[in-house]
């Protein structure tokens, strides 16, 4: 698992059941505010790993691929807090993204949001946001890496790595 840049790492998950395993730990740890932004193609795993992230937070119901909501609202029992499940691969323009709604959903203290295909929304994401790009490396293999820009979330990925690698 090499050490990319200062505040990047990468791993390999060999299925998607591990896929969702690593992001219920993430999920486990994440505060408040936190933005997760994922990137990759088609069928690289970011809704499985956003089912993890979701399982790992509490989510009372498991996150699915959106059909037409681009955004779905998720609760969990132990306090106020939402999740949400944003899906931008309908997203073609700017104006379609002004229509979300995403700046006010991004500002939500207590949130957590996972936003699929973020690179269309990409001056919307802040910089303390963890990023998660994943690639296609087999039919069963994807390589995640995580990183981020901000200092304070780091220590919420090496905590998240401490978890589930031990490193
Ligand atoms: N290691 C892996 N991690 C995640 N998914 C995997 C892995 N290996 C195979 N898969 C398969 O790849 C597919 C990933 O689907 P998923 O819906 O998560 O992709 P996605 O990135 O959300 O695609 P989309 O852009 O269409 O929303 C699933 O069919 C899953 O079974
Ligand atoms: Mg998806």
């Amino acid at each position: 698992m090499p050490v990319l840049e200062p505040l990047s790492f990468e791993c390999i998950s060999h299925g998607e059941e591990q896929t969702r395993r690593l992001g219920a730990r993430l999920g486990s740890l994440l505060p408040a505010h936190t933005v997760i932004s994922l990137f990759g193609p088609l069928g690289a795993g970011k809704t499985q790993l956003a089912r993890g992230i979701g399982a790992g937070w509490g989510a009372l119901q498991s996150l699915r691929s959106p059909t037409f909501t681009l955004i779905q609202e998720h609760r969990r029992a132990k306090d106020d807090c939402l999740l949400y499940h944003i899906d931008l691969y309908r997203i073609e323009d700017e104006v379609a993204l002004q229509t979300l709604g995403l700046e006010e959903i991004l500002e939500d203290e207590h949130a957590v949001c996972i936003i699929e295909w973020a690179e269309r929304a990409s001056v919307l994401i802040p910089q303390d946001a963890i990023r998660v790009k994943l690639e296609i490396t087999n039919e069963s293999k994807r390589r995640l890496t995580f990183s981020t820009q901000a200092t304070m979330t780091w220590q919420v990925l090496l905590a998240f790595r401490k978890s589930a690698f031990g490193v």
